[in-house]
Order: C-alpha cells, then sequence, then structure tokens
C-alpha cells in the first residue's frame, strides 16, 4: 500500500485540466455490453474502478482496449452472464451490469455489491425496477440471480427513502432499451451522468427520452449497434478542486469544465465569498482570504451533491464561525470527521448531521484514508494545513481522481508518494 506525503500551508497557482467523469464511464462502459458490435468511449479517466471495470467487461466476453483516454470494446466470445464476486466486490458500480446482460441474454448472476464505509448500499430499488420488466430474482450465495422469459416495458416508480437512485435509474434503462414496448420511469435520477448514458444509448440506436429529468421514457428496440461517445467531464472533481482553492487561497484556473453542472456548489462558494469568471470552458476562481461559514444539506441532483460533503466539511473545518453539514443522501457518511479532528479541526457528529466549528489553522498529522471522497477531504486538510501531514491507504484517492499527485504538483503543490 502506498501514502501521500504532504506539505501543505502555501497557496497553490496555475491551472487544471478536469477529466472525465468517473460515474458517468461506469455505466457507460456496462451498455457496451448491450451490443456484439464494437464501442468506442473517449475522454475515460484512468483510474483503478474504470481498469476494474474494462476487467469485469473482459470477463463477460469483451476484448478490451484501454489506450490513454480511449476504450474500444469488441465482441470476444458469447457473452457470460456471470459477474464474479471478485470484481464485483472491488468497486460497487460494477452492479450495474446487471441490466444490460439481462437486456442481452435474459439472464445474469451478479454478485451483491459488499457494503462500504460510507453505508449499507441497498439495490432494493434495481431489483424492484428489473423485476417491473419481468425478471425474476433469487438471491443465493451472495449473488443476484435474474431470469427472465422476455423484457416487457412498464411504468415504474424508482424512488427510495434516500430519493432517486443512480444506479438504479441506469440500471433500468439499460434493461429497458431493448425490453418490448415503452417504459417510464418515475422518480429516475437526473445527475448529469444519467444524461452522459441515456445519449450514448440513443447513439447506439436506442430511444430514450426525458434522461435528466425526473421522467425517463424509453421505447425499446430489437437490438443497438455499436457506437462511439464521450465521457463529459467529472463534476465532483471540479468541485473538489473548487473547494481545494479556497481553503489554501488558490486563484486556479480549471479547464473542461460545464458550469451549469457546478450551480449549486457555485451558489455555496458564492455565500462564502468566492468569486468565478467562466470563459468558454475554463473557470477562474477568485479566493477571500477569510470566507464565510455555510452550511448545507445533500440531496440528489439538482441538490447539493453527497460527493463533495466530505471536502466541503474540510474547508468549514477552517472557515470562522459554526457550520452545519447534514448528509441526507448516505446519513452515515462521516468517517472523515475522526480524521480531521486529528489535524486540529472542531467537528461534532448527531447523526447525519456534523456541527463544525471553524478553527484558525490545521496542522499536519498521519491519517487514514477510508473511502474515496473522505481521501479528497484528507488531500483539502492537508494542503490548508501547516506541516506535513501523511495520508495512508491513498489507494481509496487512485479509485477516483486520475492523476491528482501530478494535477497538485502541476500547481506548485509539495506532495509526494511513498510505500507504506
Ligand atoms: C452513485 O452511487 C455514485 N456511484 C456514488 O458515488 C454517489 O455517492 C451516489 O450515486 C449518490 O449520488 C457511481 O455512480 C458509481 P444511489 P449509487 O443508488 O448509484 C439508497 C463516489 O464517491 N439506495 O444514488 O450506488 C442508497 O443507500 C460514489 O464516486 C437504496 O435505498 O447511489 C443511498 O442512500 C460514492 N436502494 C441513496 O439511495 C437502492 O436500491 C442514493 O444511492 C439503491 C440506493
Amino acid at each position: 500500500m502506498q501514502k501521500l506525503i504532504v506539505e501543505g500551508g502555501r497557496p497553490l497557482r496555475g491551472s487544471v485540466r478536469i477529466s472525465g467523469a468517473k460515474n458517468a464511464a461506469l455505466p457507460m462502459l456496462a451498455a457496451t455490453l448491450l451490443t456484439d458490435e464494437p464501442c468506442e468511449l473517449r475522454n475515460v479517466p484512468r483510474l483503478r474502478d474504470t481498469r476494474t471495470m474494462c476487467d469485469l467487461l473482459q470477463s463477460l466476453g469483451k476484448d478490451v482496449l484501454f489506450e490513454g483516454g480511449t476504450v474500444r470494446v469488441s465482441s470476444r466470445s458469447r457473452l457470460s452472464p456471470i459477474a464474479h464476486y471478485e470484481l464485483v466486490s472491488k468497486m460497487r458500480g460494477s452492479f450495474c451490469v446487471l441490466g444490460p446482460l439481462l437486456a442481452k441474454l435474459r439472464e445474469a448472476r451478479v454478485s451483491l455489491p459488499g457494503g462500504c464505509v460510507i453505508g449499507i448500499r441497498p439495490v432494493d430499488l434495481h431489483l424492484k425496477g428489473l423485476r417491473s420488466l419481468g425478471v425474476d430474482f433469487e438471491i443465493e450465495g451472495g449473488y443476484v440471480i435474474g431470469r427472465a422469459r422476455r423484457l416487457i416495458g412498464d411504468r415504474i416508480y424508482l424512488g427510495g427513502v434516500f430519493g432517486s437512485s443512480v444506479l438504479a435509474t441506469a440500471n433500468v434503462m439499460m434493461a429497458a432499451v431493448l425490453a418490448q414496448g415503452e417504459t417510464v420511469i418515475h422518480s429516475a435520477a437526473c445527475e448529469p451522468e444519467i444524461v452522459n448514458l441515456g445519449n450514448f444509448l440513443n447513439a447506439m440506436g436506442a430511444q430514450v427520452s426525458g434522461h435528466g429529468t425526473p421522467i425517463v421514457r424509453i421505447t425499446g428496440v430489437a437490438s443497438l449497434h455499436g457506437a462511439t461517445s464521450e465521457v463529459r467531464f467529472d463534476r465532483i472533481e471540479a468541485g473538489s478542486f473548487i473547494l481545494l482553492a479556497a481553503a489554501t487561497q488558490s486563484p486556479i484556473t480549471l479547464q473542461n469544465v460545464e458550469y451549469d453542472q457546478l450551480l449549486v456548489l457555485i451558489d455555496k462558494m458564492q455565500e462564502y465569498g468566492m468569486r468565478f469568471r467562466y470563459e468558454g470552458d475554463t473557470l477562474n476562481l477568485k479566493c477571500p482570504a477569510v470566507g464565510q461559514p455555510v452550511s448545507i444539506t445533500t440531496y440528489p441532483f439538482p441538490g447539493f451533491p453527497t460527493d463533495l460533503q466530505a471536502q466541503f466539511m474540510a474547508l468549514m473545518s477552517l472557515t470562522p464561525g459554526v457550520s452545519v453539514v447534514i448528509d441526507k443522501v448516505f446519513p452515515d457518511r462521516f468517517m472523515h470527521i475522526a480524521e480531521l479532528n486529528r489535524m486540529g479541526a472542531n467537528i461534532r457528529r448527531e447523526g447525519s448531521t456534523a456541527i463544525i466549528q471553524g478553527v484558525p489553522e490545521l496542522y499536519g498529522a498521519p491519517v487514514m484514508a477510508s473511502d474515496l471522497r473522505a481521501s479528497a477531504a484528507l488531500v483539502i486538510a492537508a494542503l490548508a494545513a501547516f506541516g506535513t501531514t501523511e495520508i495512508h491507504r491513498v489507494y481509496h484517492l487512485d479509485r477516483g481522481y486520475e492523476d491528482l499527485d501530478q494535477k497538485l504538483l502541476g500547481l506548485g503543490a509539495r506532495i509526494s508518494r511513498a510505500d507504506e
């Protein structure tokens, strides 16, 4: 295992290009299972998770070439319906091969994804939506086994106690595109990653409309052909850099961003005291020496994203005054609190609420990464802190941030990587 060593306490300068979105790339890669013809996806971020998804496609019978930021998928042999535990347990996102396998083969055996530190991660909405299309499921030996004589479109309500589900929406969309008749998904996830997926499915010959809104309509077709598509920018990576800039008072520039997908964060950061100038696909950041405390509650898109909650908390831990962070999507997503407090933060948890009392400074300390976005929060805190911070188990970070060390070095950060 490796660790990051960070010298903090100095502002960064320069510009950084935002990579393609991990959470768009994963379902789009799964969608290549829906056709026997070759597909090409561009701007795919080179990450542990995208490589795991490529390995999974290989194990299912595809030939996958991942070069630079382009993934070319073609058929090697007849598709296998079995997604093995060894791969699915590495990455929850693998569960989104269930829908395409059922659409293509009418059967699938996919390992139940384990829980993770951010929550128990149920799949009841995935199964509910797919059952509506005619799939029979049984759970055996930690696997979800699905079979269907045929898939028939239906009207489905996919809202759960925590609101809409991104990957359940993706799974049902990818099953419905080859079902007979029309499917209407109510309370569909509206995330930009779902828009990216719906556009790719349409490029393959599917008939999907309303993606990006709470009501998605799909008219089933007999088959899909190969297609080429592009993964859009990662709004969570961009948001992480915006919060990093604020925490270190760094006047940096982000390239390859879409302003509209960052609106909820930009709105909160303007309240904090940040100023933004957007030109083309470039976003220039102007940060105040001292910001105002801001409170947030996370919700499904277009609400404040849970994937930026930990990074936002790192910034608030250094902002004078009291702020409140509530996570309505993953109420237990607070593993980063203990680590931030080890660096001198003053954060108290009450259930799904964190109360943050800003402190004048954080100081470097050895800390432990626990999940992808908590790791990003620790990098932000380490770059803002005085002294040296060692972030252990940095593989969590490598799952979702492409070349982060290089990007930070390019901004003048003092950061290095070493074996544990
Ligand atoms: C996606 O996970 C993202 N992952 C997550 O990003 C992100 O945090 C999450 O959406 C919410 O935006 C990928 O896209 C690969 P959900 P997903 O189903 O689809 C509950 C990251 O850091 N729920 O939208 O698995 C669930 O427990 C990762 O990049 C059910 O109750 O999340 C949660 O409380 C972490 N039943 C809420 O819904 C279900 O069947 C939203 O989860 C499914 C989900």
